[in-house]
């Protein structure tokens, strides 16, 4: 078998092993859109505390005074997701979630805002004044409505009937980590934009509302059953947790919030791991399992990866070509191709790492 063949092999029963049994299930795609853990479509998968709805190909976010916003990005490395801002109900100055008093997230829930959104506060009252906002003439919410779209210049500029009155302020404060709050004493209407750069044009303001979610703790389990979606764990009662049962990795394994699974000490972040170069027996593949795919995917440079493998040159016909740039191609033509490439896109995107099949 050459270097390449057992190479192959390792790497597929690696990228299968890791998918089926390693991991905590994850949430079926949301039409195009993947669903990264932790966030959950459905009880049986992600972790259940991060709950978002899937309709009809569209992620949304749902809050507790029954306003819902369409999930635009999320970005499972930094724990964030960005959805879209409720807009103005037609032909006033009132933003669509005005009934419900803004946009309110559970504070007992895992999300809150960050505090990297700028927001613009319209049709606003005096009482405005009383708060730690920037309400001046100098505010950039007067560039935003005049500059703006044409109906936000329409329905909340100086020719409507909104008050005259608007202010800009940073999330992230107490007042704003949880709620975006409009009502009639204070503003009617808002826009949010992260990490606005307020000297681009306003046609460049990207909209949103950037949330994140803090690192989920291991799964709760009830049964020795509930853990089997995660390798290498238990289910035991959780001192942390108040004795609740959940699934703790067993010695030598740590917790992987990010992945959802038990990742092996000896083997963070791909240093320190070398491929074993015996033939793959089960067992091996079980032991490199972690260090292969991790290796792979974090593999900074060509060299590092020639380094271990001894593989860099050997690929001309069709084998595993050197990954640049965080990118991994795989061209080989295999039985198992298909379900390979179909395991390493979905590892791979809620990864975060880029990938290309050639
Ligand atoms: C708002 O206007 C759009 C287009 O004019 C219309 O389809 C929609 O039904 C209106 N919504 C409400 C709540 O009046
Ligand atoms: C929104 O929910 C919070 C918390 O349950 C509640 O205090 C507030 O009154 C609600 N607002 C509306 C408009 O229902
Ligand atoms: C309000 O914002 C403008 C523009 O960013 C700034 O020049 C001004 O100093 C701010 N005023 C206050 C009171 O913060
Ligand atoms: C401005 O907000 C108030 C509620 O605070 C509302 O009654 C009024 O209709 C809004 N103005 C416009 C132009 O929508
Ligand atoms: C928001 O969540 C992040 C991530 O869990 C956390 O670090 C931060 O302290 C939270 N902020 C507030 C105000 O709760």
């Amino acid at each position: 078998m050459t270097i390449i063949e057992h190479f192959l092999l390792v790497l597929i029963t690696t990228i299968l092993i890791t998918l089926c049994v390693n991991a905590v299930k994850d949430c079926q795609d949301c039409g195009h859109i993947k669903v990264p853990y932790p966030l959950s479509t459905s009880p049986n998968c992600g972790d259940p505390n991060y709950k978002i709805r899937c309709n009809s190909g569209t992620l949304w976010f749902d809050t507790i005074n029954g306003s819902s916003y369409i999930i635009t990005s999320i970005n499972p490395t930094l724990q964030r997701l960005v959805i879209q801002p409720p807009g103005l109900a037609n032909n006033t100055c009132m933003s669509r979630d005005f009934k419900n008093e803004g946009m309110w997230l559970d504070t007992n829930s895992p999300f809150n805002i960050t505090s990297s959104n700028t927001l613009i506060l319209m049709n606003c009252s005096l009482e405005i004044l009383t708060m730690l906002f920037n309400c001046s003439s100098t505010s950039i919410c007067h560039k935003y409505i005049e500059e703006g779209n044409a109906v936000i210049s329409k329905n909340c500029g100086v020719t409507s009937h909104a008050s005259k009155l608007c202010c800009d302020v940073k999330t992230g404060g107490s007042a704003t980590s949880h709620r975006i709050r409009v009502r009639e004493d204070r503003c009617a209407a808002y826009a949010s934009f992260p990490n606005l750069d307020p000297s681009l044009p306003v046609s460049m303001w990207q909209p949103g509302v950037e949330i994140e979610w803090q690192l989920p703790a291991e799964p709760s389990c009830k049964v020795a059953g509930d853990c089997l979606d995660v390798a290498n764990s238990r289910c035991l009662p959780d001192p942390v947790a108040g004795g609740e049962g959940k699934c703790l990795c067993n010695a030598g394994f740590q917790w992987d919030p990010v992945n959802g699974k038990c990742q092996d000490t000896k083997c963070q972040h791909g240093r320190g791991c070398k491929l074993r170069k015996k033939s793959p027996l089960i067992g091996d593949i079980e032991d490199d399992r972690v260090e292969v795919y991790e290796r792979i995917m974090n593999s900074d440079s060509e060299e590092d990866f020639e380094a271990t493998y001894e593989a860099g040159d050997e690929d001309e016909d069709g084998g595993i070509s050197d990954p640049e740039d965080g990118e991994f191609r795989i061209g080989i033509k295999y039985s198992s191709r298909k379900s390979v490439v179909i395991a390493i896109r979905s590892y791979t995107i809620y990864r975060g790492v880029n990938y290309n099949i050639i």
